[in-house]
């Protein structure tokens, strides 16, 4: 343990996430020689990485085992430190455990079933028409990512919540505070990530406190007004608990999703006959949807902690050791997917990725960011001549949240 793995690196390196084919190579490395790797980095409480996909399932599976506690992404313990002094503790759905989780959940938890996005599938479809008619009215050359994918699934996500559209910009810009915090892109004029967090949160605080008085005043059909008056136990939720609840709704749904569609559509162009293949038969669109969000595994990493010793792949983990959950690394183990490092549409057995994550915490909009996925490509597919790449997509850098970030397209329409 006192001569760790440089591998480990590519668990904490923003960076290392924007040179995919490199950070896949080591990976994949690790999967085959250490599936379970020490990593210890200076400033940055050690963890066990698990890069197979049977340990991530494993450990997704048994919550009662793995905790996910208050500190579940990983960052410098000087972040997480400064933030808890001055009175910050960031507690959303992803920071409980047991019954608090489950009772939080349940909350929100009949608004992201099937049934109830089907309900919304008039409204998404509208929204896919939109921005399908803004690439056409682009001339048919865009940044796919920064002006279709990005805006296309803020809109959706924030129809639901009940954000208005002139608020949208908002909303992105506090989002990428908070995800996009190691990205310089996303820096602006800050050059201190600490300093543009803690500015976020107070703009979110003044933000969500507004919205929260206006839906307990006037409630309306949205999320945002069943959050506002939601009672847990019997009780109204405090300040602290209803703000985190609006900032996981808020910011869990759009960055996530799109970066599963400009790194999919990515993927696709990079496959021309699976671009044909999908346009011969429209029903493939489920499969080559869930081959997307296996292939961009848009989330990173979750952490969880032990609660009593374990031996995973035959590595033993103390108690109270903490576990990276690597989904990207588990979304191309050979031993369940073959050939898992190629992108194929039709793979047998796509819909067993685990980009959502598994057990209690299972990902709660994964059937919006599917729908959205479904709904929009077809459209897309349908209404282009031809559509190809248009220069070389840019990864962003982040080692929670992240994806192609710009995606230069041209098409030809009909
Ligand atoms: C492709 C898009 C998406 C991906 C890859 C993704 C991934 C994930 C993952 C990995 C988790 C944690 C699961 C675990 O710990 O086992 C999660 C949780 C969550 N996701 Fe998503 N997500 C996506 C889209 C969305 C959307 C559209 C929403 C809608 C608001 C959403 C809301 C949430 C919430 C609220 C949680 C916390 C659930 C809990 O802890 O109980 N996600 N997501």
């Amino acid at each position: 343990m006192s001569n760790p793995d440089p591998r480990g690196e590519i668990f904490i390196d923003p960076i290392a996430y924007a040179d995919q084919e490199h950070w896949h190579a080591v990976a994949a490395e690790l999967r085959s020689q250490a599936p379970v790797l020490y990593v210890e980095e200076a400033g940055f409480t050690p963890f066990w990485a698990l890069t197979g996909y049977e340990d991530v399932f494993a450990v997704s599976r048994n919550n009662g085992q793995y905790l996910n506690t208050r500190n579940s992404v990983l960052g410098p313990d000087a972040q997480l430190a400064f933030l808890n002094t001055i009175g910050i503790e960031p507690k959303t759905l992803i920071h409980m455990d047991g019954t608090e989780h489950l009772d939080h959940r349940g909350l929100t938890n009949a608004w992201f079933r099937p049934r109830a996005v089907t309900q919304r599938q008039a409204a998404i479809d509208s929204i896919a028409d939109d921005f399908v008619a803004k690439f056409r009215d682009l001339g048919g050359t865009c940044d796919f990512a920064q002006e279709i994918a990005t805006p296309y699934t803020l809109r959706v996500i924030m129809s639901i919540f009940g954000v208005p559209e002139e608020d949208e910009p908002t909303m992105l810009r506090l989002t990428q505070g908070l995800f996009g915090a190691a990205d310089p892109e996303y820096l602006g004029d800050m050059s201190d990530p600490f300093a543009m967090i803690l500015e976020t949160i107070k703009q979110f605080d003044e933000y969500f406190q507004a919205l929260a008085d206006e839906r307990r005043a006037h409630p309306t059909d949205d999320l945002a007004t069943v959050i506002a008056n939601g009672q847990i136990a019997g009780c109204p939720m405090d300040h602290h608990a209803t703000f985190w609840y609006f900032t996981i709704v808020a910011t869990a749904g759009h960055d996530t999703t799109s970066f599963a569609l400009s790194g999919g559509l990515e993927a696709l162009l990079r496959h021309p006959d699976q671009v044909k293949a999908l346009q011969r038969d429209p029903d493939l669109i489920v499969n080559a949807v869930d081959e997307m969000i296996r292939w961009t595994s848009p989330v990173r990493h979750f952490l969880r902690y032990l609660t009593e010793p374990a031996t995973l792949s035959g590595v033993h983990i103390p108690a109270g050791g903490r576990l990276l959950l690597s989904y990207p690394s588990a979304n191309r183990d050979e031993a369940v997917f073959d050939q898992s490092m190629e992108f194929s549409v039709s793979r047998p057995n796509a819909n067993r990725l685990i980009s959502f994550g598994g057990g209690e915490h299972f990902c709660l909009g994964s059937t919006f960011a599917r729908r959205e996925l479904r709904t929009i490509l077809p459209r897309l597919l349908g209404a282009v001549e031809t559509l190809e790449l248009d220069g070389e997509p840019e990864w962003a850098q982040a080692n929670f949240v992240g994806g192609v970030k710009h995606l230069p397209v041209s098409a030809t329409f009909r």
